[in-house]
Parts: C-alpha cells; structure tokens; sequence
C-alpha cells in the first residue's frame, strides 16, 4: 500500500544501496506513462467491448488501478506490456475502501461508472498528503453535467437525476485546471447527450493521450490541449487499440539524474515537446540537450543555479519539482524553487538537508544555497517523487547510501535501479531481514517529525 494507517509502520524492508560519486553513461529506455494508463484503465469502464492497451507500465498504481477494475468484474489479461481489458460483464457497486484508500486515481473512476451506468459509489479517497488536494472541481463539473452527488459517511454517491438515462452536456468552467477533473469530466461527457464545453482545462499531454484514446473509442472531443474542450456526447463508445505515451516525468527524471552527476546519457523514447520547461531549465543551468526524434540527449558539466515555478503544463511539472531540487543543491550559486501546484510539497528538502544540502523553505519557496558536496547516508523516501530526488542525490553524494520508501518509487518508476545500473551505476536493491521500525528512524533522522506526518502521495 501506499498509505497505510496512521499507526502502521510503512517502512518496509528493502532499501536501495547507493555506491555515491556516480557516472551515468549510455541510452535509458523510457516506460509507458503511469499518469496516462490510470486514466486510460478508468476510461476502459465507458465501454463494453474489448481495450488493448500497449506501453503500460508495470508499477503497482498500475495493479492497483487494475485491481479496481477487477473488483467491478473487468477482466485484465496482461503480457509483457500489453493488457487486453474486457469490461462486458461488470456488476456496478461500491468500490472498497480498501481498494481506494490512498490512491487518489482511484476517484478518476467516477465519470466513467456514472456515464456507463448512471451511478457510482467511490469513497474519498483520502490518505495522502502533498496538500490537501479536494475534488470540488469534480463534483462541481458531474454536477453540472446532471448527477446527484451526496457525500456520505466519506463515500461519494453519484446517479442520474430521476427519469433520466443519460448525462446531460453543459458548460463548465473549471476554477483550477485539474488534470484529474478534467480527465474525470471529459469521460463523464464522452457518453453524455449534447455538448459540453469545458473552460480552463488541463492540458496536461495525458489528457490529450486520454482524448486520442476516447475519439479512437468513437467518441466526439475536440481541441484536447487546449483550454477550451469540446465534447459532443455520443450514445456508445466501442472497443479500440491503444498506445501509451511514455512518461515525460520518468525521462525528466533520468534527465536531471545525468545533469546532477555531470554524465551524458539519452532518453528514448520520449514526446521531446512534452518536455520543454524541463529541458529549457536544464540548458539554462548549463546542460547541453540535443532532440533527435524521439530522443533527448543530454551532456552536462558544471551546474549553475537557475530559478523554476511548478505551473500547469506547459509549465514546469511539480512532479520534477523533489528531482530538479536535488540538482539545485549541487548547483553554483543560489536558486529559488517555487511551488505553485501543491501546498504542501517540500518535505524531501529536509532529507536533503541531512545529505548536507543547504535549503530553507518557507511559504512553499525553497532558497538553496549549492553545496560543493552531498554526504551518502541511509534515510526514508516520503512520497513517490521525492524519493526519486533522494536517489539523484545519492548518486552525487560522496560515501555510501540506502534509501527505504521504496514502495513510494515502485509507484512510479518501472525497474528504476535497472536503468540506472545499466547507466553504470553501483545501485542494488537489498532486503533487510530486520524491518527498520519507524521509531529506529524518528530518533536518528528525522528531527523531531514523525515520519506518519511527512509521508506524502
Ligand atoms: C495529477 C497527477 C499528479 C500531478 C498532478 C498535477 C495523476 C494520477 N496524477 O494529479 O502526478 O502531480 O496531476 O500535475 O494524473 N484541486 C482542487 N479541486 C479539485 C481537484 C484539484 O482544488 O477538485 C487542486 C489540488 O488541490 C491541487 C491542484 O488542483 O492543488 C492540482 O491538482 P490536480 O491537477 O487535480 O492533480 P491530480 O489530478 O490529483
């Protein structure tokens, strides 16, 4: 699980060995998109015929997503990285807190069931915390669009209003670009009568995979990465095959790794455009990045600091915000990293300070101070991003590290030691006989917090 509760021990036995002062050399292959396959499993539930989805990545979102599906019914076939999902015989019901708990892709699930079906029953799903991260705009925008929605008992109960069998289109201004919102509104009005419009959409490049997928299913969606999206509901959706775009956040990530250990490596194969605020920050700090069709070479020596503002795509994604901090900390100069998206998504700076990293933090700015050196030590990933920031600054650091938390990175990036040992690095994954105790960590490393309060999404 990814949150458990509040007085369960998370950490778990395996840690990554870090050999530090590491040298990436050599071509990383880049996974399918966990943001995208999410969706497109939920988006897998507006249809009664068969989905093939190609390029999914293997990540325990990923089976978590898909054990939703199987507990409505759904049948998942999965080799390789193909996934055959057959939702024709699906029984709508409750879907299980446990199922949800934590796993707030969970909730993207509700446009779809509600469109299909004209009910749904998701409870909230709760957890984790990189903010507080509420789903207003996706009641307001199913309320809109005609459901009944009553939250009880911390379950969410969407249906039709009375005498209706379908959605009805509307117009929906988001107050904030949600991707999960918009995702979850573009499903809903995909099997909808009439046309929806939504203002002030996410135009995150999931969405416009998500929107290729449904116009491949039959449905009507116009102007996907725009602003503006058009919906022209149809009656039926049907089966189709499908490509998932690799992921911009596990390329960005190598990206930063490489400029962090002054190493040249090549990321393949990746959306160049869907990269832009990354790779213009990355040069400006004194990498150079040369795109060849699907691929992004990187060269980089002597970092200097640069300022970055996580902002809605095509702004620099708050996902690569923990990695290119971990850059930031062995950059020359002083820099500035400002978090727009999330309140509450800074809690791997004190890790990094314990690396020897100089960071101060307030009101979600980070002012960092570039150290000469990081120092390897053994510490706890809170969240899936920052752990992948922790690993980064392993690999520059001096010394020796183990980084527990892993079941935060297994969320998120497929076989990551993998890759990264194929670049050269010295990186094992052990497992402890012995489960390190939440307690062992709260005395030697986490000051006075304790670790159930940090752990983030
Ligand atoms: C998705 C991504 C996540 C990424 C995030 C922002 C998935 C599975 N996850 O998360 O990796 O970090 O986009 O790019 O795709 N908000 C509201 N009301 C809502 C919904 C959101 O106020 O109803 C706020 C949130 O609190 C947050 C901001 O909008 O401050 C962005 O959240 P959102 O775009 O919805 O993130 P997710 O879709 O959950």
């Amino acid at each position: 699980m990814v949150c458990e509760g509040k007085n369960k021990s998370y950490l778990k036995s395996q840690n990554l060995k870090i050999i530090g002062r590491s040298n990436l050399r050599g071509k990383v292959k880049i996974s399918g998109a966990k943001n995208s396959a999410l969706v497109l499993l939920a988006a897998s539930l507006l249809t009664n015929e068969k989905i093939t989805l190609d390029n999914v990545p293997l990540l325990t979102d990923v089976e978590k997503m898909s054990n939703i599906l199987k507990n409505l019914g759904v049948k998942l076939q999965i080799k390789n990285h193909q996934l055959i999902i057959d939702s024709t015989n699906i029984s709508i019901k409750e879907l299980p807190y446990e199922l949800v708990n934590g796993f707030r892709a969970s909730f993207f699930c509700i446009g779809a069931l509600l469109a299909r079906f004209g009910q749904a029953s998701i409870p909230l799903p709760g957890g984790c915390n990189i903010g507080k991260r509420p789903i207003n705009e996706h009641i307001n925008g199913l309320k809109a669009l005609g459901a009944e929605i009553i939250i009880e008992k911390e379950i969410v109960k969407a249906k039709l209003v009375e005498n209706k069998n379908r959605l009805l289109g509307a117009n929906i201004r988001l107050n904030c670009p949600s991707v999960g919102a918009t995702e979850t509104l573009i499903m809903a009005a995909s099997l909808a009568e009439g046309r929806t419009v939504i203002e002030n959409a996410a135009r995150e490049p999931e969405i416009q995979d998500l929107c290729q997928m449904l116009n491949k299913m039959g449905a009507k969606i116009y102007d996907s990465g725009k602003e503006k999206i058009i919906i022209d509901g149809v009656q039926k959706l049907h089966g189709c095959s499908h490509k998932v775009i690799p992921d911009r956040i596990e390329a960005g990530t190598f990206l930063i790794a490489a400029a962090a250990t002054s190493s040249s490596i090549t990321v393949s194969p990746v959306i160049p455009n869907h990269l832009e605020a990354v790779l213009n920050k990355l040069e400006e700090s004194g990498s150079k990045i040369t795109k060849k069709g699907n691929s992004i070479s990187i060269k980089s020596n002597n970092i200097k600091a640069v300022d970055i503002t996580t902002a809605p795509f095509p702004g620099f994604p708050t996902d690569l915000q923990a990695p290119f901090m971990a850059l930031m900390s062995i950059a020359k100069g002083r820099s500035k990293v400002t978090e727009t998206i999330f309140e509450n998504r800074m809690n791997h700076v004190e890790l990094l300070n314990q690396m020897g990293s100089s960071i101060t933090v307030k009101n979600n700015i980070a002012q960092i101070n570039g150290v000469k050196e990081l120092s390897g030590m053994t510490l706890v990933g809170s969240d899936l991003r920052s752990s992948a920031a922790l690993i980064i600054a392993a690999l520059i650091s001096k010394k020796t590290s183990h980084i527990y938390g892993l079941e935060h990175l297994d969320r998120g990036y497929e076989n990551f030691e993998l890759k990264l040992s194929k670049l050269g690095v010295e990186i094992i994954r052990e497992t402890k006989r012995k489960i390190i105790s939440e307690k062992s960590y709260e005395n030697s490393k986490i000051n006075n917090k304790k670790l159930s309060e940090i752990k983030v999404a």
